[in-house]
């Protein structure tokens, strides 16, 4: 049987296509390439280029391929898109989404690992954040996130669909092979290392008077490599008959941007120079996760957890792929 990975041709996606393979399993990746990259992916996976809304050609890549679960990340990820584009965010997260769990139970796939995101969580009350927060999403991509929870907990009530949707924190890092390449790039860490390479003349840092030790946004930051072991371990928890669960995925640990910009200083040995601007709308103070729950229920254990090790990777791989995929 085969894992069917929405998304493989994305950032996270692409590390765990990897992961799974090297663990023995089969997988098939289903991806647009919209904003993902072919080569990504290596050419001897079977590929499927097309939209987890197309009902029709999902249905034939399930009857031509023995698919016991689901993986999915393909999504649309940008908060700033989807304040102003939030029809989109809906139509591709929310209803395409749906449409991708209909056509899996009516083909007898019971099995789904979903990207969800601490952006569900909107404005917190309480850091570090646990699974039990309330979730009221502060812009139409958590939303839309948030919705598809909803969807896979009723079809869980109504067909018996078993889902673990994993809460993802501040995704980083890179693999020797795969690293982060968006287009815009919007995630810290990229930037940084962008400003390091000399790519950028200089990295801003939006908020300098939050309540936090040095002024700045302080976020949680997994290394890829450990979101794709704890995408292996939902599969494995959920194919020895667990139930449906939301789990936090983060370290536990904050990290300031100043904090990110210097390390970034000494992993690189470069100049960065970053400009203070003001807060971006929206943007918490601390977002952190209580991650005790995938320990407990998937024996999950970062291991790459520290944050030269973080930056380290995904400089390593910016210096071999300066331009990140091609084209
Ligand atoms: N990167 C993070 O820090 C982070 C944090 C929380 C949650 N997430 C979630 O994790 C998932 C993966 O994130 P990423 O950073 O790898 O994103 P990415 O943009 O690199 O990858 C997403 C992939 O999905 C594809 N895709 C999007 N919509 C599609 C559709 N309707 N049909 C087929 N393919 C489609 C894109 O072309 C792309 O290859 C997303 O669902 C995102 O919301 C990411």
């Amino acid at each position: 049987m085969a894992v069917l990975i929405t998304g493989g041709a994305g950032y996270i996606g692409s590390v765990t296509v990897d992961l799974l393979r090297a663990r023995g399993e089969d997988v098939v990746v289903l991806d647009d390439v919209a904003r993902g990259h072919r080569s990504a992916v290596d050419p001897d996976v079977p590929f499927y280029k097309g939209r987890t809304g197309d009902r029709a050609l999902v249905a034939r890549l399930l009857g031509e391929r023995s698919i016991d679960a689901c993986i999915h990340f393909a999504a649309l990820a940008y908060v700033g898109e989807s304040v102003s584009e939030p029809g989109r965010y809906y139509s591709n997260n929310m209803a395409e989404g749906l449409a991708l769990i209909e056509t899996l139970v009516a083909a007898g796939v019971k099995r789904f690992v979903f990207s969800s995101t601490c952006a569900t969580y909107g404005e917190p009350e309480q850091v570090p954040i646990p699974e039990s927060h309330p979730q009221w999403p502060v812009n139409p991509y958590g939303w839309s996130k948030l919705m598809l929870e909803r969807v896979l907990s009723d079809f869980d009530h109504a067909t018996g669909l078993k889902f673990v949707a994993l809460r993802y924190f501040n995704a980083a890092g890179a693999t020797a092979q795969r690293g982060e390449h968006h287009v815009p790039e919007t995630h810290l860490i990229p930037l940084i290392l962008d400003a390091a390479a000399g790519r950028r003349s200089h990295i801003s840092i939006f908020g300098t008077d939050y309540p936090t030790p040095d002024g700045t946004a302080v976020r949680d930051y997994i290394h890829v490599s450990d979101l794709a072991t704890a995408h292996l371990q939902a599969l494995t928890h959920l194919r020895a008959g667990g139930a449906s669960e939301c789990i936090n995925l983060g370290t536990g640990q904050g990290h300031s941007v100043l904090e990110v910009i210097e390390t970034a200083r000494r992993v690189t040995g470069r100049r960065i120079d970053a400009q203070r601007e003001g807060r971006r709308a929206g943007d918490p103070a601390r977002l952190i996760a209580v991650s005790d729950k995938a320990r407990r229920v998937l024996g999950w254990e970062p291991q790459l957890g520290a944050l030269a090790t973080i930056v380290g990777s995904a400089w390593e791989w910016k210096l071999a792929h300066p331009e990140g995929y091609p084209n």
